[in-house]
């Protein structure tokens, strides 16, 4: 699935950015020599970049309950 049409990033483009450390839309972006355009596909960044924090914060938690 295409994610930035712009720029022609889907979703393994954006997820390969985020693996190398891309912590924002921005950042993401310039991972792949890129600057926004239009910023249609920010939304859609923010929600992969939240999905790939998020088993890290339950893994946290289990980790708290599991101490606790
Ligand atoms: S869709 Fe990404 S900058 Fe336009």
């Amino acid at each position: 699935m295409i994610i930035c049409v712009c720029h022609n990033l889907n979703c393994s483009k954006v997820g390969e950015a985020i693996e190398n450390g891309a912590t924002s839309p921005k950042e993401i972006q310039a991972f792949h020599g890129n600057r926004f355009q239009c910023g249609r596909c920010k939304p859609e960044m923010c929600a992969k970049l939240r999905a790939s924090q998020a088993p890290t914060t339950a893994n946290e938690s289990l980790v708290e309950n599991a101490i606790a």
